[in-house]
């Protein structure tokens, strides 16, 4: 199959393209509005671009119903210039999914799926309590292109349980996080549980001692 994209229809293109770039991490991002109110939604075009300086990047439709209004995410980081991510794992996968419903701005999502807060070290935005990692994020840039916002955030601060680092690097102990990813849009994910496998990068001097 080949798909021009020029002749396309948008749900094609969303279908093909997020079951191909995968498995894909989850930023599952809490934010406030001017006023206070609180947010929560998971968003899966996201990764880290950059760690000198910490740059992550999330990509961010405007709501279907309506080409010109934003999800409550974007408008709220537009608006505070802050946000969350916390690390989606296992444990807390059909909270996050809970938090995708589209549930009215006034609606806090936490609530919904039985959440609570904890403060952030630096931002104003919480982090969700329950879960075992998250990213402080300042705005650093937000683009818009056609229906959508490519938001950059600047990480300020890194929370993660003690029980999750090894401190020798420090490393996230990626074995027992049991972080998730998204596949396509069937609702597919993969468990990170039993996918591990290692293999160190080779430095040219084992490679020319005809280590590989
Ligand atoms: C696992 C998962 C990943 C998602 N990824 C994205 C994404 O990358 N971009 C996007 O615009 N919506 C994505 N969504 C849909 C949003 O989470 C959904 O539209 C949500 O209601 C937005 O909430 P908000 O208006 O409170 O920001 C995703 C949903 C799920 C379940």
């Amino acid at each position: 199959m080949n798909v021009d994209i020029e002749k396309a229809k948008g749900r094609e293109v969303y279908n093909l393209l997020i079951g191909l770039v995968a498995p894909r991490p989850i930023a599952w991002v809490t934010t406030m509005s001017e006023d206070g109110r609180l947010n929560a939604a998971p968003f899966s075009a996201y990764n880290y671009v950059c760690t000198d300086p910490p740059i992550v990047a999330m990509g961010v439709t405007n709501r279907p119903d309506d080409i010109f209004v934003p999800k409550d995410t974007a408008r709220n980081i537009r608006r505070t210039g802050e946000f969350v991510i916390n690390v989606v794992t296992e444990d807390l996968m059909s909270q996050m999914n809970i938090c995708a419903t589209d549930f009215p701005p006034e609606v806090n999502e936490l609530e919904m799926a039985g959440l609570t807060t904890a403060p952030s070290s630096v931002v104003k935005v919480p982090r969700i309590q329950q879960a075992h990692a998250a990213l402080e994020c300042v705005e650093h840039t937000t683009m818009e292109i056609g229906r959508s916002r490519i938001i950059l955030g600047r990480v300020v601060s890194i929370y993660v349980e003690d029980q999750f680092i090894d401190p020798a690097g420090p490393y996230v102990r990626a074995e027992e996080l049991h972080a998730i990813g998204r596949m396509n849009g069937l609702g597919s994910y993969v468990r990170t549980r039993d996918a591990l496998l290692t293999m160190p990068r080779i430095s040219y001097d084992e490679w020319k001692a005809g280590k590989r």
